[in-house]
C-alpha cells in the first residue's frame, strides 16, 4: 500500500483546468463534477412564483421568476380594494409553478435527478399561496426520492447576504418589505433573537398605500413600478422639507415600528392639498413629489432610529462585537437608496458595516430559498427525509422574541443629523 501511494505521489497530477478541458471534449460539464450539492429552491409565499438552483459554493446555476405585481395592480384599479387578492395569487401560482421550475432547471442545465434536495418556503405567508408551492414540492421530492427542506421566508431573507459576502454570526438584520418589518440578531442558521417589529403595518405596505392614494399608477413615469419604488422615484423631484411629517413613536424607547399613523397623516395632507388645488381624488397632485419626498424622509428617519437603538442594545449586552459589527438590511424596502443612506449614517456613527444584498436579491426570489436550503444542509438542521405531516404555517414569528427586554432597557439614542 505504502509503495502504491508513493508511486501515485510521484506521478504529475493533471491540472484542474486540463481535466476540465478533457471532460468538455466528451460534452461533459466539469462544473458538475467538482460541485458537491445542488438545491432547487421554490418560493410562492406571496405574489411571486420563483425557483432557482444553487450549489454549496453559492453559485447560482439558474433561476426563473413570475411576478404577479402587474396583475394585482390592475385588479386594484378595478376593485379599489388594494393589496394582494389571495385567490388570484393562488390561481397564478398554480398556472406558473411548473413552467418556472422547469425554466430554472433548464437554464441550469441540471436534470432533476442531479438535485440533492428541494427547499421550499412553508412559512410565513398567504395560506393559499404557500399551499401551491408546498404541494408541488412534495410531489417532486416524492418522485425524486430526495430530502425536503422547509424554509422560513424571513430567515431566508436574513441569510441571503451570506451567499455573497463572508458574514460570520452574529450579525444584525433589518428586514423591511411589503409584509414584514423586523429587527433581529442572527446568531446561527436557525438561531434568531427578535429585537423589534412593526406594531401595525409594514413600511412597504404603507408606501404602497400612499402611492395608491396619490394615484401614482396614473403617473407616466411610475405606472409599472411598485408603490415603494414609485415613491422613491418621485421623491427625487420633491423637497422633503415642504411638509413636516413627524416620525412615529418618538417616546417609545424600544425597537418596535409603526407606520399606520404616518399613512393617516399623509392621507390628511393629500386630502387638504386636493381641496386647495381643487382637484378630484384620483387625479395627480402638483405637490405629489413633495409629499413623496417627505413621507420617504420620515420613513427613513424612523427606521434608522429604531435600528440605531438595536445596535446600541446589542453592544451593551455584548451580543454584537464592539467594532466592525455587521448590519444587514434586506427585503423589498431595503432596495430604497434613500433609506440605505439613512442607515449608513447610523452604521458610520456606531462603527458598524452596512451590507445590503443587491436589489434583485432584496425582493422575493428563488435564490434566497435555495441558499437557505444549502445553509440548512451544511448545518444539518431541518433536512427532512420523511415529509409526512408537513404543513405550511401562514403565521410564524422569527426566532425568540426579546423585544420587551429591549424596551425595558430604554436606551436613549443620540440624535444624528440626517442629511441625505
Ligand atoms: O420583499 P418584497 O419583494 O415582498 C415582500 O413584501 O415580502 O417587498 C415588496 C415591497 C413592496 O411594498 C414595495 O412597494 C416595496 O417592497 N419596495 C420598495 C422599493 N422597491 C420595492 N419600497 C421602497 N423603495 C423601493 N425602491
Ligand atoms: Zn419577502
Amino acid at each position: 500500500m505504502l509503495t502504491l501511494h508513493k508511486a501515485a505521489a510521484a506521478l504529475p497530477k493533471p491540472s484542474r483546468s486540463r481535466m476540465c478541458e478533457f471532460l468538455r471534449s466528451f460534452g461533459f460539464d466539469p462544473g458538475k463534477l467538482f460541485l458537491h450539492k445542488l438545491i432547487l429552491g421554490i418560493e410562492t409565499s406571496c405574489d411571486d412564483t420563483a425557483a432557482a438552483v444553487v450549489d454549496e459554493s453559492g453559485k447560482v446555476w439558474g433561476e426563473a421568476i413570475h411576478s404577479q405585481t402587474e396583475v394585482h395592480l390592475n385588479f386594484f384599479i378595478s376593485s379599489r380594494t388594494g393589496g394582494i387578492v389571495p385567490p388570484v395569487a393562488q390561481q397564478l401560482h398554480r398556472e406558473n409553478i411548473q413552467r418556472i421550475v422547469k425554466e430554472a432547471l433548464s437554464t441550469s442545465k441540471i436534470s432533476p435527478s442531479e438535485l440533492s434536495a428541494i427547499a421550499t418556503t412553508v412559512k410565513p405567508g398567504l395560506a393559499l399561496s404557500l399551499g401551491v408551492g408546498l404541494s408541488f414540492s412534495l410531489r417532486l421530492v416524492d418522485q425524486l426520492k430526495i430530502p425536503f427542506i422547509p424554509i422560513h421566508h424571513m430567515e431566508a431573507h436574513a441569510l441571503t447576504i451570506r451567499l455573497l459576502n463572508k458574514v460570520e454570526f452574529p450579525f444584525l438584520v433589518l428586514l423591511i418589505s411589503g409584509g414584514h418589518c423586523l429587527l433581529a440578531l442572527v446568531r446561527g442558521v436557525s438561531d434568531f433573537l427578535l429585537l423589534g417589529k412593526s406594531l401595525d403595518i409594514a413600511p412597504g405596505d404603507m408606501l404602497d398605500k400612499v402611492a395608491r392614494r396619490l394615484s401614482l399608477i396614473k403617473h407616466p413615469e411610475c405606472s409599472t413600478m411598485s408603490g415603494g419604488k414609485a415613491i422613491e422615484h418621485l421623491a427625487k423631484q420633491g423637497n422633503k422639507l415642504h411638509f413636516d411629517i413627524k416620525p412615529p413613536m418618538q417616546r417609545a424607547k424600544n425597537c418596535d415600528f409603526s407606520f399606520t399613523g404616518l399613512q393617516h397623516v399623509t392621507d390628511r395632507i393629500i386630502t387638504q392639498k386636493e381641496k386647495e388645488e381643487g382637484i378630484q381624488k384620483g387625479q395627480i397632485l402638483s405637490s405629489a413629489a413633495h409629499i413623496a419626498a417627505a413621507v420617504q424622509h420620515t420613513t427613513a428617519c424612523h427606521i434608522a432610529k429604531r435600528t440605531h437603538r438595536a445596535i446600541l442594545f446589542c453592544k451593551q449586552r455584548d451580543l454584537l462585537p464592539q467594532s466592525n459589527a455587521v448590519l444587514v438590511a434586506s427585503g423589498g424596502v431595503a432596495s430604497n437608496f434613500y433609506i440605505r443612506k439613512a442607515l449608513e449614517i447610523v452604521t458610520n456613527a456606531t462603527q458598524c458595516t452596512l451590507l445590503c444584498p443587491p436589489p434583485r436579491l432584496c425582493t422575493d426570489n428563488g435564490i434566497m430559498i435555495a441558499w437557505n436550503g444549502i445553509e440548512r444542509l451544511r448545518a444539518g438542521v431541518g433536512v427532512l427525509y420523511n415529509t409526512e405531516g408537513i404543513r405550511y404555517e401562514p403565521k410564524c414569528p422569527l426566532g425568540v422574541d426579546i423585544s420587551e427586554e429591549v424596551g425595558e432597557a430604554a436606551i436613549k439614542v443620540p440624535r444624528l443629523k440626517m442629511e441625505i
